[in-house]
Parts: structure tokens; sequence; C-alpha cells
């Protein structure tokens, strides 16, 4: 009854950690900040309709918000509106990406561990998922020999994701210019995931953007204005991308949503303190809970750099989806690093988009699980 692309995939395994918690829980699963949006965003949007953006709007965007993206970005290339796509979140811009690229059995690199819909989206458009690893020793970064060995003929792109979900880890130019130098010599597409562009610590962020002439660069509304669920995202590329994939997402969306449109224009006018304001107090949190982990025998934590995830590897005789089980019977929500790839079995991710409070309590909750596993 039901066709073989949806029964190649999957739903993903945190939907079913979170299918678990009920009643009033820790939550140090979350993959969105726990603030709500600007409150000028959200004045805008009542503003929005109440002057009649109720109706289908151009299905690229607004040209006026395409344009203020390009603008956002013109440190980095010279971008007008003709080379952004305003999607329904990064979501659905990877999907279409997907849909317009790829040929039946043509192959995407993509990281494991990495963020969920990557493979169930390759898989969808028909193509062939094929994994490259992230490791803690190299600070969760790939290595040239690693993707090297994975590029055939058939290899049509590459999806690279810094800041990264679940790991933490931001990029170097040294291993951007690796990717790229890889990506000449084979002719691939980098599809470069940087919705937690924003959301660096120790260094601005480096971008793939601009970098190389088949970029096609994701990004999101939805953490840098705290606005997951108004599903508002865009695409970067140059224009003979965009006018394809812009095929795709007019017959899957239509257009985005334009009362949402108007509020995220106002929050790029506006709302780049709050971006900062979030940024440094994620910056404490970070602190906060690689103190907390390091201290706990067996647990060996990576300083994130970036994104808001913490992705310590268990170095215990356990498995990590026992021990996530326990600690969310006890109340604290957080995931198995498997659920990201197979890479990431030794790994639990949290997120700490949470209170101080709670980051403390959870913490000691899953020092307590820890102990019970030794
Ligand atoms: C790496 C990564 N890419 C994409 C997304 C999806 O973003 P959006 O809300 O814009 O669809 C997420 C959400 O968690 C993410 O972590």
């Amino acid at each position: 009854m039901f066709s073989d692309r949806v029964l190649s995939i999957e739903l993903s395994g945190i939907r079913k950690i979170f299918d678990m918690a009920q009643g009033n829980v820790i939550n140090l699963g979350l993959g969105e900040p726990d603030f709500q949006p600007p409150p000028e965003a959200m004045e805008a949007i009542h503003e929005a309709v109440k002057e009649g953006y109720n109706k289908y709007g151009p299905s690229k965007g607004f040209p006026e918000l395409r344009e203020a993206i390009a603008q956002k970005f013109s440190e980095y290339g010279n971008f007008s509106a003709n080379n952004v796509l305003v999607t329904t979140g990064a979501t659905e811009g990877m999907l279409t990406t997907m849909l317009a690229l790829l040929n039946p059995g043509e192959e995407v690199l993509y990281p494991n561990p990495g963020f969920v819909t990557y493979r169930p989206h390759i898989l969808i458009a028909g193509g062939r998922p094929v994994d490259y690893p992230l490791m803690q020793e190299n600070e969760f970064m790939p290595t040239q020999e690693e993707l090297q060995k994975r590029i055939t003929p058939r290899t049509k792109a590459i999806i690279v994701n810094y800041p990264n979900n679940p790991t933490g880890g931001v990029i170097d130019a040294s291993h951007i210019k690796m990717i790229i130098d890889l990506a000449e010599d084979n002719d691939l597409i980098i599809i470069s995931d940087e919705v937690y562009f924003h959301l660096t610590y120790d260094s601005p962020p480096q971008t793939f953007l601009g970098k190389y002439d088949k970029v096609i660069f994701v990004n999101s509304f939805s953490k840098e204005f705290a606005m997951t669920g108004w599903r508002l995202g865009y695409l970067i590329a140059p224009s003979e991308f965009i006018e394809q994939i812009g095929k795709m997402h007019y017959y899957t969306v239509a257009c985005p949503q334009s009362p949402i449109e108007y509020a995220a224009m106002v929050a790029l006018q506006k709302s780049r303190y709050y971006t900062d304001m979030m940024c440094e107090r994620f910056r404490a949190r970070r602190k906060l809970i690689y103190e907390l982990l390091k201290k706990i025998d067996g647990v060996n934590p990576n300083m994130p750099k970036g994104a808001f995830y913490m992705f310590p590897r268990i170095e215990l005789n356990a498995d990590p989806r026992d021990i996530v089980m326990e600690t969310v019977k006890r109340g604290v929500l957080c995931t198995p690093g498997e659920a990201f790839g197979s890479a990431g079995k030794r790994h639990i991710r949290f997120s700490y988009a949470a209170s101080e409070e709670n980051i403390k309590k959870g913490m000691e909750i899953f020092a307590e699980v820890i102990e019970k596993f030794r």
C-alpha cells in the first residue's frame, strides 16, 4: 500500500525519547533556544495580520526580505535577491535542494553523527546517502582521507554542518579549504547547513558562503531569533540553483507564510541584540555544563565551540542508550548519540538551551545514574 520511498525512512530516534517524557521533566533534549522570539517580532505578527498580510505571497519570498537577507551576508559575497530563496525552515530548504539536485542513485556525503534529516532527505529524493565520520579526537571535523575514500564518480554533493548539531563542533579555515579543494577536484556541490551561524563562542563564524561557486548555504530564523515554531528559513546560492530549487519549493509549499515573513523582516532590522543576548546566556551555560560533566568519572566531554549542545563520550563499560533510558526515567531528557548515527554511539547529547538551575539539577541526576552503571 505504501511507497518504497516512505518505507525506507523511519521517524527520528529523538522523537521516541520525547514521547517517553511525561509531566514535569528537566529538558536537556531540546534542539531549540529556551527563549521566546524577540518582542518586536511578536508585535510585528499582530501588525502583519491586521494590515492584511494574510494572503499568498511571492513563491520565493517577499523581494524586500530576500534583499535584506542578501545584504545581511554582503561581507561574504556580492549577493542580491536573486540569490535568495525563503523557505519554511531550513528543513524544507534542504529537502527541496535534494529534490532539485539528485537523480536516482546519485550519492551525497553526509556527517555521522549528524542532524537527523539529512539521510531521509537524500533517500526521499532517490539518492544514495554515504556517511562520513566526525570524531571527537579531530574536534568533530572530517579528515581528508575519510572524505576522499568515499568519493566516487556518482558523488554529487557533500553536506556539511558547522556549528554542528549534535557535537557543538565548529570548523576551522584549513578544513573549509580542504573540503572546497575536494569539491573542486571532484565537481561536487557543497550544501552547508549553517543554522547555528550566529552561535559561536570562541571565534567569529567560519562559513562556506562565498568561498566556492557551487555552495548552497542553508540558514534559518529558527535558532537566530528563537522562532523555531514559525518555520522560516532561507537558502543563498547562485541564481540558477535558486531557480531550480524554487520550482520544487513552489510545488511543495507554494510560498512562505506571509505574516511570518513580515515579522522576520522586522527581526532582521531590530533584533540583532536579541541573538547576542542569547549567545551570551548560552556561553555561561556552556561553561557550567562542561565543568559539571568534567567532574563525572567515565564521562569525557568536549568543550563545544558553537550551537548549544554537549556531546560527551561515555567511557564506561555500559551502553549509553541504557544510561539515557535511566536518566530519562528519572526526569532528565537527553538523547543517545546513536540517534544521530552509528559514529555517535559512545556519546550522549545534552542541550544547554535550559536554565542554569535545570542544568545543575540535571547533571546531579545524571551523575547518580552514571554511578549506578559504574
Ligand atoms: C543542524 C540543523 N539543521 C537544520 C535544522 C532545522 O531547522 P529549521 O527549524 O529551520 O527547519 C536543525 C534544527 O534543529 C538543525 O539542528
